[in-house]
This record gives C-alpha cells, sequence and structure tokens, in this order.
C-alpha cells in the first residue's frame, strides 16, 4: 500500500490552480484524490470529474468541487491507475469495473497520468485477464465473438450475481494467454457488436507513468 501512496501523493504535483481534473478509481489514486483533498483545504482551486460513485464520493467529502461529464469540454489531467503496464506504456485497466469512463476521461485529456506501484508492471500483458464492458443482452453470442479472439470471457460476478457496471452492462474478465499485440486487439474487440469498451489503453494516450517502490523511490516513465 506505501508504493500506491507513494505514486498517487507524486502525481499531484502535475495539477495547477484552475485545473479541470479527471479521477480514476482505485486503491492508488485514493491516494492521489486525499492529497489533492488536502491541497483543496490549502487553498487549491480545482474542479474535477469523476470516473466512478467511489472516487466522487471521496471527493465530495475532501470538499474538492465536481462537476459532471456532460458539463465539461475538455480536461487538463486525469490521474489515474492500471492494472498491468507493459514495457512501452500500454495498459490493462478495468480490474474496478470503471474502465468505460477512465477511457473517456483518459482520451479527452490532454494529459493522462497513470499512477502504479512496481508490481503492476510487466513486459507483456495479458496475466491478468483483460476486462470488456458488454451490453446486458445477446450475451452468449458477444462471449461467443469473445472467445473467437483468443481468450477464456468470464462475466464477472459480484456475491454470487452478476456484476453490474455504472452504466447498466456487463463486464466479461477475458484471460489470454499472452496479448502480444494490444492495440490490434483492442481494435479487434472493438469490431464486436455489443462491445462497450476494453481495458486496453494504448501508449499513445498515456503522458507517464508514476510507478512507487515499497523503498519509497519514485521513478517516472515517459512512453
Ligand atoms: C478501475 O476500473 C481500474 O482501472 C483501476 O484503475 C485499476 O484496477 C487499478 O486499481 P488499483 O489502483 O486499486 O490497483
Amino acid at each position: 500500500m506505501e508504493a500506491k501512496r507513494y505514486a498517487g501523493e507524486w502525481s499531484v504535483r502535475y495539477i495547477e490552480p484552475g485545473m479541470t481534473i479527471g479521477l480514476g478509481t482505485g486503491s492508488t489514486v485514493f491516494f492521489a484524490i486525499q492529497k489533492i483533498g488536502e491541497l483543496a483545504k490549502q487553498g487549491l482551486t480545482v474542479k474535477a470529474v469523476a470516473s466512478s460513485d467511489r472516487s466522487e464520493k471521496l471527493a465530495r467529502e475532501l470538499n474538492i468541487p465536481i462537476v459532471s461529464f456532460s458539463s465539461i469540454d475538455s480536461i487538463d489531467v486525469t490521474i489515474d491507475g492500471a492494472d498491468e503496464v507493459d514495457a512501452q506504456c500500454n495498459l490493462i485497466k478495468g480490474g474496478g469495473g470503471a474502465h468505460t469512463r477512465e477511457k473517456i476521461l483518459a482520451y479527452n485529456s490532454k494529459d493522462f497520468i497513470v499512477i502504479a506501484d512496481s508490481s503492476k508492471l510487466v513486459e507483456k500483458l495479458g496475466k491478468f485477464p483483460l476486462p470488456v464492458e458488454i451490453v446486458p443482452f445477446a450475451t452468449s453470442l458477444t462471449l461467443q465473438h469473445l472467445k473467437a479472439t483468443g481468450c477464456e470471457p468470464h462475466i464477472r460476478q459480484e456475491n454470487g450475481q452478476d456484476y453490474i457496471t455504472e452504466n447498466g452492462n456487463l463486464t466479461v474478465d477475458c484471460q489470454f494467454k499472452e496479448i502480444l499485440h494490444p492495440i490490434l486487439l483492442d481494435a479487434e474487440l472493438r469490431k464486436i457488436p455489443g462491445v462497450v469498451a476494453t481495458g486496453l489503453f494504448s501508449y499513445s494516450m498515456v503522458t507517464k507513468v508514476i510507478v512507487g517502490y515499497s523503498s519509497g523511490l519514485v521513478k517516472e516513465i515517459n512512453p
């Protein structure tokens, strides 16, 4: 947890007064949001758009002003975690089920800053099952097409029931042996009718990855 804290707290140095900030979701971004709350208490004026109810609730508790997705034209910087980061800075995200909104934030941000502890660094993506959000009907047809891309697809469960995203959809965790071409795979998956968004984020969206180590070391990687 400390390594996540180091990365999260480090990231707020890229926030400037007046910025609109995208807030990701997860246990690493928790530390960034807490730090933004401290800065807001000291007088930093920013507004934030959150990728999940969890992050929005935390931000509101810390008196960080929240704006809705529909009220903004652009985002200055989004700070978010990742489940895997490969050697080129391609990402798997969505372990927390919020990757569709996270991707909209990242895509629309001038800067997208990824924060992670060092355990998230991998040579090739794919050990972590790739989350894919799908519409909740025609499930068996959509699953067949997902399987045909070379994975074992599993509909995510929570408390014995299908996990429903904040967008009212299902999440399919797709276990690949190894993802050799993340950008091509993302395009292939997005062609399947019923797929809303995949948890593959191209390195081209990423401004920098901030990696925290349990020793207290923090490293920045620029793709
Ligand atoms: C949320 O949907 C995810 O994309 C998270 O950003 C990702 O799972 C990282 O989470 P942690 O910071 O909790 O490891």
